[in-house]
């Protein structure tokens, strides 16, 4: 069931989605070589504990992982592109680092994620981070009241076709509101004009996420991280986004 939010609800979900970004942005300054995942890890923690928030994924058991994730964070390395579980990882010169964060504060969920280069260069890296950016930002314009959700898909579809990449259909954005994970899905392909139509008060995560050359995944041995099945890099773009009157609203902005 698709519930729309009151403008009065989506001014209510904003200090969760800036607690959100927030976090994010401190990870993103914290990502730096030697600096551990289980550290990147303890600081959202720290900052839930602080903001008096509560963590989507501490106690989170979906049919797609195996028992609750336990952490506060995703960490995803390299390979690693999904659902990526905090490990005793030294991070690496050049390493290619999603960080997914998701939190409620005052009954709300925001969620959004980023990915960096840790050190020097990486330039196969910055262009999987560019095309998943350059996807995000294309389906958040076609956000548009009126619009159908196959617009948004085809809009971030068509970024990956222009990178030569394929996309994956087995993960996707989600609606947002008091829980992480709602109706309807977001999928990073489609056709325009198809699928559910985007009413002001939808509130929805996009999500863009691809791989170097391939679009097949596996299942890392932790039953949570989620790995290019051919080894190469992976990048993945999310911010949580309310569709308003006068358009898109990115809730998880960062500064
Ligand atoms: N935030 C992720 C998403 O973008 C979901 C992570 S679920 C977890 O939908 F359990 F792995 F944390
Ligand atoms: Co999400």
């Amino acid at each position: 069931m698709i519930e729309l939010k009151t403008p009065a609800e989506i001014e209510a979900m904003r200090p969760a989605g800036r607690f959100v970004a927030d976090v994010l942005t401190a990870l993103r300054e914290r990502a730096a070589v030697g600096v551990n995942l289980l550290e990147l890890d303890a600081l959202a923690a720290q900052m839930i504990r602080e903001a008096g928030a509560v963590s989507c994924y501490v106690d989170y058991a979906p049919a797609f992982g195996s028992g609750p994730f336990g952490y506060s964070l995703c960490t995803s390395v390299n390979d690693a592109v999904l659902h990526g579980k905090p490990h005793d990882y030294a991070l690496k010169d050049r390493d290619v680092l999603t960080v997914d964060f998701a939190a409620s504060l005052h009954g709300w969920v925001a969620d959004s994620a980023t990915t960096v280069v840790v050190g020097s260069p990486n330039p196969e890296g910055s262009r999987l981070i560019k095309a998943s950016e350059e996807a995000l930002a294309a389906g958040i314009a076609a956000a548009q009241p009126g619009a159908k959700m196959g617009d948004i898909s085809h809009a971030i579809g068509e970024v990956a076709r222009s990178y030569g990449l394929k996309v994956n259909l087995e993960f996707g954005g989600h609606g947002v509101g008091h829980t992480m994970h709602e109706d309807p899905h977001v999928a990073n392909d489609g056709r325009p004009g198809r699928g559910v139509k985007l009413q002001p008060g939808l509130v929805i995560a996009i999500e863009p996420w691809f791989m170097s050359t391939t679009n097949v995944l596996r299942t890392d041995r932790d039953g949570w991280t989620l790995r290019s099945v051919d080894g190469s890099l992976t990048a993945h773009s999310e911010h949580t986004v309310a569709i308003t009157p006068e358009g898109p609203l990115v809730l998880t902005a960062r500064d």
